[in-house]
């Protein structure tokens, strides 16, 4: 029987809660193989004990496990950008974890505020650019309080860099209905977004059965109001991959419906699965948060361990409880907490038969 070493970093606020109920549901589905969860205590508490996100051989430490399961990470006695660029964006970039996959699907049972919009109009998923562009990192400050203070921030995109992910969505297209929309803002921004097109329509020469469109950004974010039935596969690089994916969560039911993989398709790094939302110190320890987008990253990390009868089983337990039970978090309109719905979803997967309790196991007879 395969075990997968997962690394867990719950973080902050709602992280460990929703990563808790995700694991007990994951654990439930996992029939055949086991995973092995290991917590790491890392994030604002550990970077107040100790000056840092993370211990300095973080990354070698991550390195040994098959997957990472991360929660969020965020305090608001901590600044943004010492969370951000203390563990999550140097796990992304020094694993080259290049593409971040955001399904966009409105799940039957589920409102959006979209009026009159189900789930057969918003059913997309967005490639979001994961190692460069906006988030390269690279830039300075000078003059520091000074009138003529100057900040820069500078876009890095390399032709390799687009071309991968440009790669891995045209496939994806592929595998799904056949329409990619890549996403710019080529006109104000001629050179890296330039480059961007033109490679992309190079890269659609060996996808010639896929139909491309091409979006400017702003265009792109009204879109998904007006009409996300447009969208099937998006790419985009990574700060607008970052704000599109925030309108996919509203308009698929709320930050706690939306789930992302951060991933390199020849696997050679541990992949990370995380919730999109953020550490939601508002309702921190409420037992409110929404445990669905960390079970539905589990489902993804499954899928790409290699489980998919398992991812698959997770995601009909979660669609057979939003569209046939009223227990849901509140900001889908319920009254459940998150470890209740984490409950209902493992005794789901177990009238299921997916697996069976704990101790049930048929033993061999002696002989
Ligand atoms: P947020 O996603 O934490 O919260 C935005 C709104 O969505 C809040 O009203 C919150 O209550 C709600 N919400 C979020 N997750 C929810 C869930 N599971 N169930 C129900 N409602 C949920 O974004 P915000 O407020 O901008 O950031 C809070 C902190 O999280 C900041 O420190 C930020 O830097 C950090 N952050 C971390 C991320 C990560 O670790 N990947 C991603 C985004 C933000
Ligand atoms: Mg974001």
């Amino acid at each position: 029987m395969s075990e997968y070493r997962i690394a867990v970093i719950g973080g902050d606020g709602v992280g460990p809660e929703v990563v808790a109920a995700g694991m007990g549901v994951l654990d439930t589905a996992a029939s055949g193989f086991s995973l092995a969860w290991e917590h790491l205590p890392w994030g604002s508490d550990y970077y107040q004990a100790n000056g840092v996100m993370m211990p300095a051989d973080g990354l070698a430490v991550l390195d040994r496990f098959d997957a990472i399961y991360l929660g969020a990470v965020g305090r608001p006695d901590v600044p943004d950008h010492v969370t951000l660029w203390g563990l999550l964006l140097p796990i992304r970039q020094r694993f080259d974890l290049y593409l971040n996959v955001r399904p966009v699907r409105l799940l039957p049972g589920v409102l959006s505020p979209l009026r009159d919009r189900g789930p057969a109009d918003i059913d997309m998923i967005v490639v979001r650019e994961n190692s460069e562009g906006e988030y390269a990192g690279v830039g300075g400050r000078a003059h520091a309080g000074h009138p003529a203070e100057v900040g820069i921030q500078v876009d890095v995109f390399t032709r390799a860099g687009v071309e991968r992910v440009a790669r891995y969505s045209f496939g994806l297209a592929r595998s799904r209905r056949g329409r990619l929309a890549s996403i710019t803002k080529s006109n104000a921004s001629p050179h890296h977004f330039v480059m961007w097109d033109e490679i992309v329509e190079e890269v659609h020469r060996d996808f010639p059965d896929v139909q491309l469109d091409r979006i400017l950004v702003d265009a792109a974010a009204a879109y998904m109001i007006s009409s996300p039935d447009r969208f099937d596969v998006v790419v985009a690089s990574n700060l607008f991959g970052d704000i599109l994916t925030d309108i996919g969560a509203v308009i698929q039911g709320g930050m706690g419906m939306a789930a992302s993989a951060n991933i390199t398709p020849d696997r050679s790094k541990p992949g990370m699965f995380e919730p999109v939302h953020g550490s939601a110190p508002d309702i921190a320890g409420t037992g409110r948060a929404n445990p669905v987008g960390a079970v539905w990253a589990g489902a993804m990390m499954l899928d790409h361990l290699g489980e998919t009868a398992a991812g698959r089983a997770v995601m009909a337990a979660v669609e057979e409880m939003l569209a046939t039970t009223g227990i849901r978090t509140p900001d889908l309109g319920g009254t459940a907490t998150t470890s209740e719905v984490g409950q209902e979803l493992q005794r789901a997967l177990r009238a299921a038969g997916v697996s069976r309790p704990a101790g049930r196991l048929p033993r061999r007879p002696p002989a």
